[in-house]
């Protein structure tokens, strides 16, 4: 394992990017899912390798980014996903919206389970279809998918779920076994499953991550993955992402795709994601898990010494805490009081769906420093 620190500010503050551009100096960003360490070395070194010679071009039509995958998956999930069955596009937004629009017809209902990354409302809209929000279930110990609920959905004509495993907001592993339940309905439904693995790479160890299309051979038949190193490997800016089938009708979705899809990959994006995939990563990533470890637990201690108001559950997965903050009656949308009053900015509970009235979803892919003074500044408001 590698040690992986993240950088110090005034280096992150030369950084260009949304997370460090959106806000003055005296805010410390903690919203958009960007991190702040530095690349994995294999990717620093192929970006470089790219610069250096000009190769800034067109991605080829043969690529080794499906095989990289394949065996990344295997390493990781001792998941045996198929490479033949894998067609690269800009980004996991795009991608979801190409499959969506391919498995509804324009005007018909997919799921999806609240509270949730806010942008899944407009992919839904984007490809056509209309959004049906089925909660999520909280059980007192975690989060889950309400099975009942979803099948009513499905039974009242809804034809797809976009499902996000890894969960965002609440970095929820969801079990192997709602993980079945869900591809038996949606097959005994003819309804497709839309599986956005982004935050895959981030699962810590002894979550009991499950691939959706790893599930069962009802999952192989309904279901499309779309997955990309970007997340795991702060590449967002680069544009790579690919989505994954396992059974010939779905396969036959993404490939009668036009070559554009694919073409829109950036390739940059792709041979960072080349890099991020190849075993040589696989030291850095444990050692950026190690080090998200080590921030959800700090995250858990701060608050609990300081704001002891917030409810927050250590995620499974990813580097976003979700937390409830109703208690400290800072309203339906504590994160505007905590931006102007105590220069933090955190994501809006309220983007994620109704469910997040009261919340904030905090990004702790950073440092223990600066958590640490993000968590102080917003105490010091409780104090005040
Ligand atoms: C669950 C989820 N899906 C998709 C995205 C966006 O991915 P991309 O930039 O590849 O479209 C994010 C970004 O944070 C995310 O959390």
């Amino acid at each position: 394992m590698l040690e992986v620190t993240a950088l110090p500010l005034d280096v992150l503050r030369a950084r260009t990017s949304e997370k460090w551009r959106e806000y003055p100096d005296d805010v410390l960003p903690l919203f958009v899912a960007e991190t702040d360490f530095p690349l994995a070395p294999a990717i620093t070194d192929a970006l470089q390798r790219a610069v250096a010679i000009g190769d800034t071009g067109y991605i080829a039509s043969r690529t080794p980014l499906a095989d990289s995958y394949a065996a990344f998956a295997r390493r990781r999930f001792g998941w045996d996903a198929d490479a033949e069955r894998m067609r690269s596009t800009a980004d996991v937004s795009m991608g979801i919206v190409e499959i969506l629009r391919r498995v509804t017809a324009p005007g018909e209902r997919v799921i999806v389970t609240t509270p949730v990354y806010p942008p899944f409302f407009e992919l839904v809209t984007e490809a056509g279809a209309v959004v049906e929000r089925v909660p999520l279930r909280e059980d007192g110990k975690g989060w889950e998918l309400d099975l009942d609920s979803i099948r009513a959905a499905f039974d009242e004509g809804a034809r797809a779920i976009l499902l996000c495993n890894p969960h965002n907001p609440t970095g929820t592993v969801h079990s192997r076994d709602s993980l079945a339940a869900l591809a038996a309905l949606a097959d005994e439904y003819g309804a497709a499953v839309v599986s956005d693995e982004i935050h895959a790479p981030l699962v810590q160890p002894g979550t009991g991550y499950t691939p959706f299309l790893a599930v069962s051979d009802a999952a192989r038949r309904i279901g499309y993955a779309v997955v990309s190193a970007s997340k795991a490997f702060n590449l967002a800016g680069l544009k790579c992402a690919l989505m994954i089938t396992a059974a010939d009708s779905t396969t036959a979705i993404v490939s009668g795709m036009p070559i554009e899809v694919e073409w829109r990959t950036g390739q940059f994006g792709l041979l960072a994601a080349v890099a991020a995939f190849s075993e040589e990563s696989d030291a850095w990533l444990d050692g950026l898990l190690h080090a998200l470890d080590q921030n959800r637990r700090l995250l858990a201690d701060l608050l609990a010494a300081h704001l002891p108001g917030a409810r927050y559950r250590i995620p499974d997965a990813g580097y976003l805490a979700w937390i409830d903050l109703t208690d400290l009656g800072w309203g339906d949308n504590p994160a505007r009081r905590i931006l102007r009053d105590a220069k933090v900015a955190l994501h809006y509970g309220p983007a994620f769906g109704a469910e997040g009235a009261g919340h904030v979803r905090v990004n702790f892919g950073t440092s223990p420093e600066i958590i640490t003074d993000a968590i102080e500044r917003i105490a010091a408001l409780v104090e005040r």
